[in-house]
């Protein structure tokens, strides 16, 4: 079957994105992706080894903040997916100015271009995070996360990305645009850049190095398998009801230190390697996503989830990719790296 549609995919070179890449050019024939990435630090070609030859894929180096560039690309596709963002909560603490640019105008250039798209705007995927509702009680289990929540984000990340979530909504109510946004838990799984806990834990074990544990190690997050949030995201992209925001999650809620106990095991190593360091500044306590609405309307769940042989397979793909990983964590990284932890004594 000839591709019928064309995607412009944003960030498609980070950890999600080319996740993404990969599922759509293997399970939907009927999408060409264009792929508009800046390669900041986390971006990374190597992500997309083996399927950038495809003829349904093509890369475009450049900023979502790159008006014209932009627009021209906006102008040649049926759909977008908005992915690109800085993403990582501990550089939003040092320093928050790249998340704004990023993630507050490079999402007003992107939705205006749609806005004056040649042919007319088309649908306009927002991927959004659940952080966007900051925090919730370790001693109130029965309270998730849903989308009639409002946003009171804790951290210069969150407070980024619901500033997206916010010109999503008014450009969809002012502009009568097709915008859907997607709020999801933790990922994990293949490519993931090594300062986020799960691939910094097992690449920092695979180099003999402790494992820095935040605080007393009880914030909660609802772990998900990258594949079934790009499936969450394809479903959205489908049949997502315009204006509406969608809850993607798990239902795997993992305290820090079972995640930090699960990957010791499954790396076969003892409790002696945890490094407890002092907390994250706001650090939120728990996230657990109410995933309802997306299961009844869209008829997603997660399938890749199970705990925890998804959580093995993951430090499997990271042993096994030892080139892949070294190479990342190589260079700047470490200088990020040095400066992160040096300023936090160990407690
Ligand atoms: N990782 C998670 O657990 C998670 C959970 C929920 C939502 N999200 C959201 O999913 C999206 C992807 O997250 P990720 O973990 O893959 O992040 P990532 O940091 O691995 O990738 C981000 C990508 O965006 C690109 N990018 C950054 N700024 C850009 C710009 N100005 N112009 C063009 N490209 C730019 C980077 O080069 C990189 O390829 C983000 O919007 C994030 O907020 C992530």
């Amino acid at each position: 079957m000839p591709p019928t549609k064309t995607i412009l995919l944003t960030g498609g070179a980070g950890f999600i994105g080319s996740n993404f890449v990969r599922l759509a050019l293997r399970t939907r024939p009927d999408l060409r992706l264009i792929n508009l990435d800046a390669l900041t630090y986390s971006g990374n070609l190597e992500n997309l080894a083996g399927v950038d030859t495809d003829a349904r894929y093509s890369f475009h180096h450049g900023d979502i903040n790159d008006a014209p560039l932009v627009q021209r690309l906006v102008n040649e596709a049926d759909a977008v997916v908005h992915m690109a963002a800085e993403s990582h909560v501990d550089r939003s603490i040092m320093d928050s100015r790249p998340f704004f640019q990023a993630n507050v105008m490079g999402t007003q250039c992107l939705l205006d271009a749609v806005r004056r798209r040649k042919g007319g705007p088309v649908r306009f995927v927002y991927v959004s995070t659940d952080e966007v509702y900051g925090s919730l009680p370790l001693n109130r289990p029965e309270l998730k996360f849903h989308e009639g929540l409002p946003l009171v984000a804790n951290s210069p990340y969150a407070a980024s990305k619901a500033a997206g979530d916010l010109l999503c909504r008014a450009y969809h109510e002012t502009f009568h645009m097709d915008i859907v946004t997607t709020r999801c838990s933790n990922n994990f799984g293949p490519f993931q850049f090594p300062e986020k806990v799960i691939p910094l834990f097992v690449t920092n074990l695979l180099e003999n190095k402790k494992v820095p544990l935040y605080g007393d190690g009880l914030n909660v997050r609802d772990w998900l398998h990258v594949e079934d949030h790009c499936e969450a995201v394809l479903a959205v992209l489908d049949r997502g009801r315009p204006g509406e925001v969608y809850n993607i999650g798990g239902d795997n809620e993992r305290s820090n230190l079972e995640l930090t106990r699960s990957i010791l095991s499954a790396m076969g190593k003892g409790e002696e390697m945890i490094q407890p360091v002092a907390d994250r500044p706001g650090h939120d306590r728990r996230y657990a996503i109410d995933a309802s609405k997306i299961a009844r309307e869209l008829g997603w769940k997660p399938t890749r989830s199970s705990w925890p042989a998804a959580l093995e397979s993951t430090v499997r793909w990271y042993v096994d990719n030892d080139s892949w990983w070294r190479r990342v964590k190589s260079g700047a990284y470490r200088e990020y790296y040095a400066r992160q932890y040096a300023s936090r004594a160990a407690v």
